[in-house]
């Protein structure tokens, strides 16, 4: 039987719980869904890519048809790799869209068998960011709220005492 494939990608430097809710809403909509940590050229990381990936692992592990990877090449290239006929993308606002819109566009270009959908964030995430995160750890604030309980400490201890850009 044909199993549909999604692949839901980006930078999560950190997962926040808003990443975790568009996963969770993925995986209810695909037989297997890929969270892949890859890299966007354009931001300089605060984790490396093994603390991602192993923030992703963990703030996804009691997820059943969820597998996470990283990637540090071209999405439009994994999805085929992967026989992935769907990207999945977080919507927050407007401001989003105009860059996700172009990097849709780009991905279809590059591979004509995948389509981007985008999920509109809860209501209660709009505002929600991985910098924000950041930029309250490393600052000594409580970051309960804004990533998985699973990861908070570790986001804390390694981000606390450290100047964000
Ligand atoms: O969480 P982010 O930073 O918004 O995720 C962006 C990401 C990593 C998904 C994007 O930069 C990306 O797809 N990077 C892989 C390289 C690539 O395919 N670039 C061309 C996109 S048009």
């Amino acid at each position: 039987m044909h199993k549909s494939i999604a692949v839901c990608p980006g930078s999560f430097d950190p997962i926040t719980v808003g990443h975790v809710d568009i996963i969770k809403r993925a995986a209810k909509m695909f037989d297997r869904v890929i969270v892949v940590v890859m890299v966007n050229p354009k931001k300089t990381y605060s984790f490396t890519p093994e603390e991602r990936v192993s923030l992703v692992r963990a703030a996804t592990a009691d997820l059943e048809n969820i597998e996470v990877d990283y990637s540090d090449g071209l999405l439009a290239e994994y999805a085929r790799e992967k026989g992935a006929s769907v990207i999945i993308k977080g919507l927050r606002a407007m401001s989003d869209f105009e860059y996700e819109f172009q990097m849709a566009l780009a991905n279809k270009k590059l591979n004509s068998e995948v389509e981007t959908v985008f999920l509109t964030t809860a209501a209660e995430n709009m505002y929600l960011s991985s910098s924000m995160v950041k930029q309250i750890a490393s600052m000594g604030g409580d970051v309960g709220d804004f990533v998985p309980e699973q990861i908070r400490q570790d986001i804390t201890k390694r981000l606390y005492g450290k100047d964000e850009k």
